[in-house]
């Protein structure tokens, strides 16, 4: 029930007809069209074995206390072996990147064979030549759907190498175009310098 005349209904005329429901297929290419950057999120299983794979659901909580979150798939192999140890490091590509999600977001082949990681001192593989480090502890798990929303604690962050970031957009990877110029800066209210 409502006590507005049709006529006074600020959204009248405005309601768009439904669409056909959200398939995990639409899911994808739609929201494909919101970018992010691409991160590995790496940690060691059980046996000290280092494990990881590529996560574009990576983004911040909160400041205080420091939180950050990734999604990972229950089905995915590396996330429930990592878990257990309670650490996780993010590593944030750089745009040259892209053999490394070539390797990490992969189902089969080499992941660390061959790249000159090292561990962290908070107990997790770092990958060589990213843009930064996010050194995380596990905070909380949510089961949500077919993914759980993992919430890290922030116990250290490193800017590793300068560069510009690897972006994924509608299913392939961007590289962006380096702009130096004083205004996009004002205008962006970015740093100085944000393209490395
Ligand atoms: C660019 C890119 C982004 C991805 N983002 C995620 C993500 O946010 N969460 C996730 O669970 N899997 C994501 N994946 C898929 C996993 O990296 C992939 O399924 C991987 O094979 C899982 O490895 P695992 O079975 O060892 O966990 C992404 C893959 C790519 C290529």
């Amino acid at each position: 029930m409502t006590d507005r005349h049709q006529d006074d209904n600020p959204v009248a005329g405005r309601q768009a007809t439904r669409q056909v429901p959200p398939t995990p297929d639409r899911l994808r290419r739609v929201l494909g069209h919101f970018a992010t950057g691409v991160t590995v999120v790496t940690g060691l299983d059980a046996e000290h074995e280092p494990v990881g794979f590529a996560c574009q659901s990576f983004s911040s909580v909160s400041l205080e206390p420091p939180l950050v979150l990734f999604c990972a798939d229950h089905r995915g192999r590396s996330w429930p072996r990592m878990r257990d140890t309670g650490t996780f490091c993010v590593n944030i590509l750089r745009h040259a990147q892209q053999d490394i999600v070539d390797r990490f977001g992969s189902p089969t082949g080499a992941r660390f064979e061959g790249i000159d990681w090292h561990l962290s001192p908070y107990g997790a593989p770092a990958l060589p030549g990213v843009l930064a480090r996010v050194h995380c502890a596990v905070e909380a798990v949510h089961a949500s759907g077919d993914h759980d929303v993992v919430v890290g604690r922030v116990q250290d962050l490193e800017l590793v190498q300068a560069g510009r970031p690897l972006l994924f957009y509608r299913g392939r990877f961007a590289v962006t175009e380096r702009v130096r110029s004083a205004a996009q800066v004002e205008v962006t209210g970015g740093w100085d310098d944000f393209w490395g």
